[in-house]
């Protein structure tokens, strides 16, 4: 497949959310960037360029250096028009900024705010909601009657209602915050996507500000025991934090808890269906389900991208890249790299090491990375046992996306106890 492929078409795949709903063109790209041109310069049709970084040891050398290489401004991948967009909005202090946005000192301030409500402690307490929200929904699959497109049925909802336990919010709530988080992360999907236009898209970022305006102003009147109310009471600098950066604080909460899990959680059970030796070895011995749980997440990395630029002229791999440059870290991509992986294409439940990179590294390790492992082993914990018999009954579809995403439909056939 990849006799036919260029470096340039390959390099293209990158800013092309289509490639990513389709993981055999990905990958081709990928392994091709990887062994030809792991420091590649990609000049996209409507994007501004980018270098594309495809080996796990420079992505990895890339987030440890966060002095050189920055977050700001450039964050994520988005259109040439996008950019300009979010270019006035900081001018005009509308931008979201959020934890992923900052670099130090203010990312080190910011990020302590919510550090606690992550730590093993606070794991430890929400662990019962958890296993209690894992039965309900194993128990809603039973009651489907053996048939369910399982990731509009179960996992995206089952992530969206830990974290949102876990900020705090009331479950009358939870189907607006569904809505939006899909639309936000779903922008470049026809099927999920609010509208076409990036002024269209920006307007759910406003809906979410409003909302979330509005849950700051309660938080701060009436403080509660929840991880809002620890944003919304933060004092940084001797004062709150702006609304902007509260409502950010927020969103970066309630979007990265959300799709990134609930497309591990579907991608996992796509990979045991296909891979049948592989679901009846984890149901035999439990005792794997830490280590599945990671393969799962090595597997699906939902997260396909975050960007640096160059705050200086510098070299990767001997490639001159000049200050003010951007690169591309592709997570997918790292976590399929043959010289860290044996046979990086094998689904192993047992795999031993496995140093993935789909939490990121450095300063911006995933804060929700023990929330995230404690929630995908709660759900197949349950599941796992009562599960007789499971195949697909469709077609999975998935997202296109060049950020977040995964299935976004797996039609499946089962037997539960
Ligand atoms: C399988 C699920 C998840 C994956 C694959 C994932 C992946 C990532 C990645 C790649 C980053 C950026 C790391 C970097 O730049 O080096 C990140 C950051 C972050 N994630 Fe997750 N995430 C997941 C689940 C969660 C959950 C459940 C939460 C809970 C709220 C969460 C909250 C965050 C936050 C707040 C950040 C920003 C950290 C910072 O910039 O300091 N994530 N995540």
């Amino acid at each position: 497949m990849s006799r036919t492929l260029s470096l340039h078409d390959a390099g293209l795949a990158l800013a092309d959310p289509s490639a990513y709903a389709d993981e055999g063109r990905l990958h081709a790209a990928l392994s091709l960037l990887r062994r030809e041109a792991p420091v590649h310069r990609v000049e996209a049709p409507g994007y501004n360029p980018f270098w594309a970084i495809t080996r796990h040891a420079d992505i990895m050398e890339i987030e440890r250096d966060n002095k050189l290489f920055l977050s700001a401004p450039r964050t994520l991948l988005s259109t040439a028009e996008m950019d300009l967009l979010q270019a006035q909005q900081r001018e005009q202090g509308m931008e979201l900024r959020t934890l992923v946005h900052m670099d130090d000192p203010q990312h080190r301030v910011v990020r302590a705010i919510g550090a606690d409500w992550f730590r093993p402690k606070a794991m430890r307490a929400m662990q019962a909601r958890i296993d209690e929200l894992a039965r309900q929904y194993v128990d809603r699959m039973a009651e489907l009657g053996g048939e369910c497109d399982f990731v509009q049925q179960i996992a995206v909802h089952y992530p969206l209602y830990v974290i949102l336990s876990l900020l705090g919010l009331p479950e009358s709530d939870f189907p607006r915050m569904l809505r939006l988080t899909q639309e936000l992360f779903g922008s470049q999907d026809e099927e999920l996507r609010r509208g076409e236009s990036p002024q269209e898209q920006m307007n759910t970022l406003f809906e979410f500000f409003d909302y979330f305006n509005a849950l700051t102003a309660a938080r701060r009147a009436n403080p509660t025991d929840d991880l809002a109310s620890a944003i919304a009471n933060a004092v940084v600098d001797g004062g709150p934090l702006s609304d902007v950066d509260t409502a950010s604080y927020y969103v970066i909460v309630a979007t990265a808890g959300h799709d990134t899990t609930s497309a591990t959680i579907s991608g996992g059970l796509h990979a045991l269906i296909e891979n049948p030796d592989q679901l009846w070895r984890l149901k035999d011995d439990p005792a794997l389900l830490p280590l599945a749980t990671d393969e799962m997440i090595r597997w699906v990395t939902p997260v396909k991208e975050f960007m640096r630029t160059a705050a200086a002229d510098t070299e990767i791999r001997g490639v001159p890249v000049a200050k003010g440059e951007s690169v591309l870290l592709s997570y997918p991509s790292a976590n399929r790299d043959e010289e860290v992986f044996d046979d990086p294409f094998r689904f192993d439940v047992g795999r031993d090491p496995n140093r993935h990179l789909a939490f990121g590294f450095g300063v911006h390790y995933c804060l929700g990375a023990a929330l995230a492992r404690m929630e995908i082993q709660a759900l197949y914990r349950e599941l796992l046992p009562r599960l007789r018999s499971v195949e697909l009954a469709g077609v999975p579809r998935r997202t296109a996306t060049t950020f977040v995403g995964g299935l976004k439909h797996l039609p499946v056939r089962y037997v539960l106890e």
